[in-house]
């Protein structure tokens, strides 16, 4: 709903990188980026998987940082705009699909060697959320470290709201506008819980959401 309102070519708004609803500058895209691809570690030899990838304007730039991947979404006008714009060579594909679902029946989990989920992980339910972390520890048998971007920071909530009023349990409801806001120490227990420990790795203080929010390095327990 909120990508088909954006202009066709608006890339950036269509996945909500927006202050005020204006679309952020290149440098703040590009500290993105610069965090994934650092986070991951990534080389040529690399294959990505990138869950939540929204329209591939960011998921473009992972690939061309190794040897390609996939992108999965469930939506249907981002994924259009991905595999409109954002398909460089034939080891690159975007997949309309709900990233659990996939996670459960894919049968090309072999392949890859890195995942990310940026800016997507907080709109899974709570049982999702689990049931996908626990689905890349045990079907991606090859994936080592597993990006997790732009979570929503408990702790510092009010730092976002502020003085504006907030509806009760909203940090709880993955279907409110930012999703699901998880402490550092929920994000550790979710992740042991499901094989994995995690980093929690500091954002570029320049970066325009860094008052309120964290990114998180998954590797293998
Ligand atoms: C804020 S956008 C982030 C897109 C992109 N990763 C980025 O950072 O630019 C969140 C994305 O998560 C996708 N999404 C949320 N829940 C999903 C699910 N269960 N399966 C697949 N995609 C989902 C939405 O369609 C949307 O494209």
């Amino acid at each position: 709903m909120h990508a088909r309102a954006c202009a066709p070519d608006n890339f950036y708004a269509q996945v909500k990188h927006t202050v005020a609803g204006t679309p952020v500058s290149p440098e703040q895209i590009a500290m993105i980026v610069q965090s994934v691809r650092s986070g991951l570690s990534l080389e040529a030899a690399d294959r990505v998987l990138d869950l939540c990838c929204g329209n591939g304007a960011l998921t473009t730039e992972f690939f061309a940082a190794c040897g390609g991947g996939l992108g999965v979404d469930f939506c249907e006008t981002l994924i259009t705009v991905a595999n409109r714009h954002f398909v460089r060579r034939p080891q690159e594909a975007f997949r309309l699909q709900d990233v659990v679902d996939y996670a459960r029946n894919a049968d090309d989990t072999a392949g890859f060697t890195k995942a990310v989920c940026h800016g997507g992980f907080q709109y899974l339910p709570p049982a999702d959320a689990q049931e996908l972390l626990e689905l890349l520890r045990q079907r991606f048998v090859e994936v080592k470290r597993v990006f997790l971007g732009n979570l929503p920071d408990k702790r510092r909530i009010d730092a976002f709201f502020g003085d504006r009023d907030r509806v009760a349990g909203i940090e709880n409801d993955s279907a409110s506008p930012l999703g699901i806001w998880r402490t550092e120490d929920e994000i550790h227990s979710l992740s042991a819980k499901t094989g994995w420990t995690a980093t929690i790795l500091p954002m570029n203080a320049r970066y325009y959401a860094a008052h309120y929010r964290y990114d998180v390095l998954l590797k293998r327990r």
